[in-house]
């Protein structure tokens, strides 16, 4: 589902963000992305979605080579990617229903279709009452929830959460682990970028650890 071949990334610092990174997830697998602050951690991701290209080297997500994609393509492939941010990103002047839609709506979906859909998905994640709230009223669990919300509500192939309980308290975090494994579950390509020993305490998931850049 997704590989990088010899992937260097460098900011034009001293010290390349990654190093020769080689890595191979396979469809349906749950890895954890860890390694302290500053590992790259971030970047890997990003690569993944594109928002980044790499210095060197070469990406294939779902079959593409993200260096010869075209714009087009790029952006269909990006429809089958959700992201989930530490610091949520929801829009704060949208409800939690027009947050989710908006994606939706972007491609071009049919409202009757958004509907259905964003309800099924808000009725799955229990943020069926929240609809018409706004961000601002929710609380940190909610707000992540909204945002797994919103990056799974077009069925993604590929979920890449990066601190996705970066701001929450161990009960939350809890849950919001518990949700990416049920979507794991129902087929997704899960990735988890973590600074946090303590989530991967007991977890017999496969954990790829970056430090300086590179695998170790
Ligand atoms: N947009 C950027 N411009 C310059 N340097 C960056 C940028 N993004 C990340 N870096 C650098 O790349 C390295 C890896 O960062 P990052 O991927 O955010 O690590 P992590 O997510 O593991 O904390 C750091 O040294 C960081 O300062
Ligand atoms: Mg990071």
């Amino acid at each position: 589902m997704i590989q990088l071949f010899q992937v260097y990334k460098n900011f034009g610092s001293k010290n390349p963000a990654l190093l020769d990174i080689n890595l191979t997830v396979k469809k349906g697998e749950f890895v954890f992305i860890t390694g302290p602050s500053g590992a790259g951690k971030t970047t890997l991701l990003k690569i993944i979605f594109c928002a980044e290209r790499p210095t060197s080297g070469n990406v294939l997500v779902h079959g593409r080579n993200l260096n010869r994609i075209k714009e087009r393509d790029l952006s269909l492939l990006r429809r089958r990617i959700g992201v989930v941010f530490q610091d949520f990103k929801l829009l704060p002047r949208r409800n939690v229903f027009e947050n989710v839609a908006l994606a939706l709506e972007i491609i071009g979906f049919p409202l009757p279709m958004i509907r259905k859909k964003v309800h099924q998905t808000l009725r799955y994640l229990s943020l069926t009452n929240k609809e018409g709230y706004y961000p601002p009223q929710l609380s940190g669990g909610e707000q992540q929830r909204v945002a797994i919300a919103r990056a799974i509500v077009n069925n993604p192939l590929i979920l890449l959460a990066d601190e996705p309980t970066g701001n929450l308290d161990p009960d939350l975090t809890m849950e919001i682990m518990a949700l990416l494994k049920e979507i794991h579950i129902r087929g997704t390509t899960v990735l988890v970028a973590t600074h946090s020993k303590e989530l991967l305490k007991g977890t017999t998931r496969r954990i790829v650890t970056l430090n300086k850049g590179r695998i170790v």
